[in-house]
């Protein structure tokens, strides 16, 4: 299958199938607008040594050997020093401004990848090979690149220095998720639900319905279920993001897909947290489906959604068999502090998208703290 996402400047296919990292090679030359001579290819070291030897075998065969460096990925390996050190061997193997970066990995290694190809010499071509289900259907399309900033004592902070860098390709290969941890999976779904819950004017209305009655063949990894989920979200992330490439638009438009993210990028790297009796850190996507929750009862108290909503979201949640619920939050107003930072802040004024219950959702700013806290109420357990 082939989504396009069709931007004005830098349109790109995204292609999703069954053993297509076989192609890489092809498909990164056919997406190249310069001779390339050779290519640098960023690694998780979670992937299966089977497929990192096919891209980079498919590259070689294509003409563009390869110089390699792996990422243990980790929010904590998500920095600067990651970053610098992409930069270094990039610039020690004479990466030159038309060769490619390809990143085949997890979104954190896509995203470092992505920053260092935005970066280095002003600007490479990055190809992404995506090996979650979370960033075949999200962090791989759009072209957000970034990495976490440490501040110290004041933790760690999402995201939060990066550039937008459109891949010149995207590879998905939905065989690769065959080694994927169950866990891993499943935070993957929790973006699919985010996507559903807000696409009803995105020629695609019925994605929410369609996921709910697709989620054990999907998690069961049946094949051409897993093709028609990417696609699908992938197709509904590039509307959006072709009609706000920079996420500028006032109202609507990118930040839409912020949904559940203020909530989930203020919690995630909290430290102390437990799911069910286990210990933290929570996945990112994990994250998200608790603030997916967070949302919905924050607009349900707003009454901006019906009461029953909050409940029906909580309940796709648990079906995927992700945590509804997180213990050792910290008090609200830490949260809420921690929130109020969050880079989609403009103005001083703390922004939340706040979904409607129709497939649809409202950016709302400085939401009253009284529903902020029904919200973060509705995940503590
Ligand atoms: N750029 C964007 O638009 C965007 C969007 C959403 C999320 N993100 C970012 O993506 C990151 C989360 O990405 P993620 O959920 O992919 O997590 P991740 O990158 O940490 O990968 C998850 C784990 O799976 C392993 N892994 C990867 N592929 C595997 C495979 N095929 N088989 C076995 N193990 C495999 C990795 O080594 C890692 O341990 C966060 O940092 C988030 O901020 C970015």
């Amino acid at each position: 299958m082939l989504v396009r996402v069709a931007l004005a400047q830098n349109p790109y296919n995204v292609h999703v199938g069954a053993g297509i990292l076989a192609q890489v090679g092809e498909i990164t030359r056919r997406a190249l607008r310069h001779q390339a001579s050779k290519a640098f290819l960023a690694t998780d070291s979670g992937v299966p040594a089977a497929a990192v030897e096919t891209v980079a075998a498919s590259l070689a065969d294509c003409g563009l050997p390869v110089t390699r460096s792996a990422i243990t990925p980790s929010e904590a390996v998500k920095t600067l020093e990651t970053f610098h050190g992409l930069l270094q061997a990039m610039a020690r193997s004479k990466h030159e401004r038309c060769d490619p970066v390809v990143a085949l990995g997890g979104g954190i290694v896509g995203d470092i990848a992505g920053f260092a190809a935005a970066a280095y010499q002003r600007g490479v071509p990055v190809v992404q090979c995506p090996t979650t289900l979370l960033a075949m259907v999200d962090a791989s399309v759009g072209g957000k690149t970034a990495v976490n900033l440490d501040l110290g004592t004041d933790g760690l902070h999402k995201n939060m220095v990066g550039a937008f860098w459109q891949p010149a390709a995207v590879v998905a290969d939905v065989q690769v998720l065959a080694s994927l941890p169950p866990r891993h999976l499943r935070a993957g779904l929790a973006e699919c639900l985010k996507h559903a819950l807000i696409c009803r004017d995105l020629e695609d209305p019925d994605l929410l319905e369609w996921i709910g009655a697709h989620i054990d063949q999907a998690l069961a990894l049946h094949g051409a279920t897993l093709e028609e989920l990417v696609a699908r979200n992938v197709s509904a992330k590039a509307r959006i993001v072709r009609g706000d490439e920079r996420e500028r638009a006032p109202e609507g438009g990118r930040s839409l897909l912020n949904l559940g993210h203020t909530f989930a990028h203020a919690i995630e790297t909290l430290p102390g947290l437990f799911v069910g009796g286990t210990p933290g850190p929570l996945l990112h996507g994990e994250a998200v489906g608790l603030g997916l929750i967070a949302a919905s009862t924050c607009s349900s108290a707003m009454g901006l959604a019906p009461p029953g909503f909050p409940g029906d979201v909580a309940a796709l949640i648990r079906r995927v068999n992700l945590p509804a619920t997180v213990q050792g939050l910290p008090p609200t107003p830490d949260v809420l502090a921690r929130m109020a930072h969050d880079k989609k802040a403009r103005a001083g004024a703390l922004r939340l998208v706040l979904p409607t219950g129709d497939g649809k959702a409202r950016i709302i700013s400085n939401p009253p703290v009284e529903a902020i806290t029904a919200g973060l109420d509705a995940i503590r357990a």
